[in-house]
């Protein structure tokens, strides 16, 4: 039966009021990738029902759960250093119990015990629902383990418990894991098999989030444009699907729209797009609504048709290119950006020219750039020497982020003079007499606070800019804010 909106607002307020607290608080820090900072939301709020606290206070905490990240050597490390620092209090706190989540906890598994005697549980990023029962065996002294990769796990019905949120941005996650097999990346190892999160769901998360008074959502996915839901289980099951299912099945441009449609003046983002994997029908829907922000974050890691093909990026430079030519001409203003790796094995100097080069030809408004860290376990560590020098790596990786820099400064320069629809987020940071916020391309702009608020949808004409802010002033509110 359908509910009507008073009868679910009560039904919440009444599992508040009844909620159980068991007086202990529960401290949880993120790493790595805006997933993980979702996956922590599941978590808090399968431990809020446990009648645990969340608290921001790490010398008050009595369980400390760290969800962890495996991309890159050094995200490892940080975690590792944080696991010091966590020693270090439990020294006044001996009762204080430590886990680990996430794609370390995946990864590592019962080594995890015995690298870091501080830890007492690791729990992989499918296993969160087991944690009342990992708990309770922590309690009773043992150390405990979940790292069971799951088919279907999506965590559709749990509502998460928004973490360090300004009210007004959220990340609702539509897909979990990745069948994409880049040869440098750990996440398929870590995170499983890719599985959708049943759109009505989604629906529901993003109608209890308007409710709440938030005003853009970012749908999360390691592939959001890979999203097909035919009922629920593995992607690579869906051959297997019956033909009714199949007729039913959602894709990601169905679901965005639905998404649009749904809340029309919620502001609508999604990240991340696979370029093998982006259709002409998506980029068609997100011109058809005025709500799906005009910005795509579209990873390419290297311009070389040679280096593309031994990361098993399944597109050419040229088919890259014809994407982008599509989105500039149905999406004129939409901003673009990219991650990239420098110094992947076998890169040479040509091949790194030819990543200067692409990006010559996209001039990206944004970017994120790493040097390749081999990962245990992936393709690339099992069959290739990572024979590029760190010196050369970082060089190149040097390169790349000076020519994104120069890029980025002509791309903020773009919105001068122009006056742009900014969702105000929060104060400046470095300034308490102005607001900060973005345009719809996800660029940051600043301007004086006068009587504006956090969650206002302001026009602000963008008068000078710095590489990435730009500073401008409000001329009113935005006919979304109406
Ligand atoms: N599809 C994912 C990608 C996850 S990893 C997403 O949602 O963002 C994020 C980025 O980290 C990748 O795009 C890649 O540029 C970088 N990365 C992944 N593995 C890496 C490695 N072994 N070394 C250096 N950078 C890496
Ligand atoms: Fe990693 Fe490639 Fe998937 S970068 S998350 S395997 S799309």
């Amino acid at each position: 039966m359908e509910k009507t909106i008073d009868e679910s607002a009560q039904g919440s307020a009444l599992t508040l009021q009844e909620k159980k607290t068991n007086g202990r608080k529960l401290y949880i820090e993120s790493y790595g990738c805006q997933m993980n900072f979702s996956d922590s939301e599941i978590v808090a709020s399968i431990l809020s029902n446990e009648g645990f606290n969340t608290t921001q206070e790490l010398k008050e905490a009595d369980l400390v759960l760290v969800n962890t990240c495996s991309i890159r050597e050094k995200a490892e490390l940080t975690v590792r250093k944080r696991l010091e620092k966590f020693n270090a209090i439990k020294k006044d706190r001996p009762h204080m119990k430590v886990g680990v989540l996430g794609c370390m906890a995946e990864r590592l598994k019962h080594k995890f015990l015995e690298e870091e005697k501080i830890v007492d549980m690791v729990v992989g990023p499918d296993a969160y629902k087991d944690l009342p029962n990992l708990i309770q065996e922590i309690d009773e002294g043992r150390n405990a383990v979940n790292v069971i990769l799951s088919k279907d796990e999506t965590y559709g019905d749990v509502a998460p418990v928004r973490l360090n949120t300004n009210g007004v941005t959220a990340f609702v996650s539509i897909t979990r894991g990745c069948d994409n097999m880049c040869t440098f990346c750990v996440v398929p190892f870590t995170r499983g098999r890719e599985r959708s999160r049943d759109p009505q769901s989604i629906i529901d998360e993003v109608n209890d989030l308007w409710k709440k008074g938030f005003k853009e959502i970012t749908l999360l996915g390691q592939n959001v444009d890979s999203y097909l839901w035919y009922g629920g289980g593995l992607k690579k099951d869906y051959d297997k699907a019956s033909e009714m299912e199949k007729a039913m099945a959602v894709d990601f441009s169905q679901l965005l729209e639905k998404v649009a449609l749904t809340q029309p003046r919620m502001r609508i983002r999604f990240s991340t797009s696979n370029p093998q994997d982006m259709t002409l029908d998506v980029i068609h829907t997100m011109a058809k609504y005025e709500n799906i922000c005009n910005y795509i974050h579209l990873p390419v890691q290297s311009g070389s048709n040679r280096i593309l093909k031994e990361m098993n990026r399944l597109h050419t430079r040229e088919e890259y290119f014809e994407l982008i030519d599509n989105i500039r001409t149905i999406i004129p203003d939409c901003a673009i950006s990219q991650d990239m790796i420098t110094g992947f094995p076998t890169e040479t100097e040509k091949d790194h020219q030819d990543t200067l080069s692409l990006m010559e030809y996209v001039k990206y408004d944004y970017g994120f750039m790493f040097a390749y860290s081999e990962r245990p376990g992936t393709l690339a560590e099992r069959k290739l020497d990572d024979d590029i020098p760190e010196a050369i790596k970082k060089r190149r990786l040097a390169e790349i982020i000076e020519l994104q820099r120069q890029h980025c400064q002509e791309r903020t320069e773009q919105h001068l003079n122009k006056v742009q629809e900014v969702l105000i987020e929060g104060t400046s940071k470095k300034s308490d007499e102005h607001w900060m916020g973005r345009n719809s391309q996800n660029t940051v702009a600043v301007f004086p606070k006068e009587n504006y608020k956090v969650g206002d949808f302001v026009m602000v004409r963008m008068n000078s800019c710095t590489s990435a802010t730009l500073k401008g002033e409000a001329v009113g509110y935005s006919k979304n804010s109406l």
